[in-house]
């Protein structure tokens, strides 16, 4: 079974690998990392874990048995009981429930572990499959999404309030 781990410092390699087999599918859905973000790798994830240990942001990727990155899932901007949620599944793993019930799982480690109230996300008018997550994850629509947020493309902000239980 895959599991849910906060990242560390060990799942650099298998990150990297993550982001560089499936860097042009998720460039399809969203925002390109640039080429900085591969070059530099090794600093960038450096910088990462310092912002997780300083308890601004909580990352998590989804493992398999194999030790591969399956998928990433990020709580960013932490404050005042409030996170923004950001989530990317590898090509090979989607279309199984994998991103859903992995949202779902981390909106009851954001309450529990993180001690957060609420989660919002922005996701492209065009980014179905990832509306569709959010939904039945209990998010609803909140309002517009500035388009410099989502790559210049037109979104819409979800959020869900975690202590109303937000469906199953
Ligand atoms: C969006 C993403 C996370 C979905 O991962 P996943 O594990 O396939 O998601 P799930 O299987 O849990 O659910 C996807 C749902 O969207 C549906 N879907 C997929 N593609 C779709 C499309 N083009 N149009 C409509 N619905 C679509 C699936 O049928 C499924 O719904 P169902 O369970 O009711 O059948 C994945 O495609 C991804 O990483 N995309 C690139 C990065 C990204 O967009 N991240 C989100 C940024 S906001």
């Amino acid at each position: 079974m895959p599991e849910l781990e906060r990242l560390h410092a060990d799942h650099g390699p298998a990150v990297l690998a993550f982001e560089l087999e499936n860097r042009a599918y998720f460039a399809a859905s969203v925002s390109d990392r640039g080429d900085d973000f591969f070059d530099r790798f090794a600093d960038r994830y450096d910088a990462r874990l310092a912002e997780q240990e300083a308890g601004i942001c909580a990352f998590y990727v989804l493992v398999a048995e194999d030790g591969s990155v399956l998928g990433r899932f990020n709580l960013v901007d932490i404050e005042d009981g409030a996170a923004q949620l950001g989530y990317r599944v590898a090509q090979l793993a989607t279309g199984r429930g994998v991103a859903t019930a992995t949202v779902r799982e981390l909106c009851r480690l954001a309450a529990g572990r993180h001690g957060l109230h609420t989660l919002r996300a922005a996701t492209s008018h065009g980014n179905a499959a990832s509306r569709k997550v959010l939904t039945k994850a209990g998010f609803v629509p909140a309002g517009p999404a500035d388009p410099a947020d989502l790559g210049g493309k037109p979104g819409t902000w979800y959020q869900r309030d975690l202590a109303s239980g937000g469906g199953p």
